[in-house]
């Protein structure tokens, strides 16, 4: 498909792994599994076809509400997923960078997200954003206190704030706003992600559950994307 509109940046609500299992009469870890094996296909695909920035929801401020061992077992996920990147991605051209406050996570995760950063950050390829620990609310407050920081030290006046000094305490500080966000699992919601870069972002909700979600099926959402006429409120 040559000259087709690619969105610059891609956002993905990663959802449905706990219906997916459901359906199976699995336990739900079994769908986070199955999730995550789509995960590392997914974001080998977007490099391959030229996508420059990836997001990907894979844990939210809320989802802590959920029963201890689910937790447990999505943050055991993420640590695998990371010793993997470590080791066998060596040659991948893709630079991670994590969205979200991790610090409160334990010293293993934090110390492999460090390395993951650490060993990628030259790299030239797609960036993949890793949303963990992630809220669109809690990121705009955390920028809203680095702002009043700055205001209190005198290195800005409040005259001179305005929406690009926002972005620019954003974690996504110097990346351009997502064009296209997918939601698989049918949900027609935003589930707090990315209130504040998803202004004139594109939805596309499809009724398909992430485990299940194939390289065609996002051939598909972005084929729908190309389609869609942006104004961004001119006409
Ligand atoms: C997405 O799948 C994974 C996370 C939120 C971490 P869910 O676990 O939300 O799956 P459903 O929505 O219950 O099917
Ligand atoms: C959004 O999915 C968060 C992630 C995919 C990480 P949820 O499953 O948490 O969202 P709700 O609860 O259906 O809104
Ligand atoms: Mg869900």
């Amino acid at each position: 498909m040559a000259n087709r509109v690619l969105p610059r940046h891609l956002g993905i609500i990663m959802d449905g792994n706990g219906r997916w299992a459901k359906k199976r009469g699995l336990p739900r870890s079994a769908g986070h599994v199955a999730g995550a094996r789509v995960f590392k296909a997914v974001v080998r695909y977007c490099s391959k076809i030229g996508i420059e920035y990836l997001t990907v929801y894979a844990f939210s401020t809320e989802n802590w509400k959920r029963p201890h061992d689910e937790v447990l077992t999505l943050m055991n996920l993420f640590k695998e997923y990371l010793r993997d990147a470590l080791t066998n991605f060596l040659d991948e051209n893709v630079k991670v960078r994590f969205l979200g406050d991790t610090s409160v996570f334990d010293p293993q995760l934090k110390e492999l997200i460090a390395e993951i950063e650490r060993v990628s950050e030259n790299r030239t390829g797609m960036i993949l954003n890793i949303a963990l620990n992630y809220g669109g609310r809690a990121e705009i407050v955390r920028a809203v206190r680095l702002l009043a920081q700055d205001v209190a030290d005198g290195s800005i006046r409040p005259g001179d704030i305005d929406e690009s000094t926002l972005s620019a305490r954003m974690y996504t500080a110097g990346q351009p706003d997502p064009d296209l966000i997918i939601r698989p699992s049918g949900e027609n919601r935003i589930s707090n992600f990315m209130l504040w870069q998803s202004a004139y972002t594109e939805y596309v909700v499809m009724d398909i559950l992430w485990p299940d979600f194939r390289p065609q099926n996002l051939e598909r959402a972005l084929e729908i994307y190309a389609a869609r006429s942006r104004r961004f409120g001119g006409i």
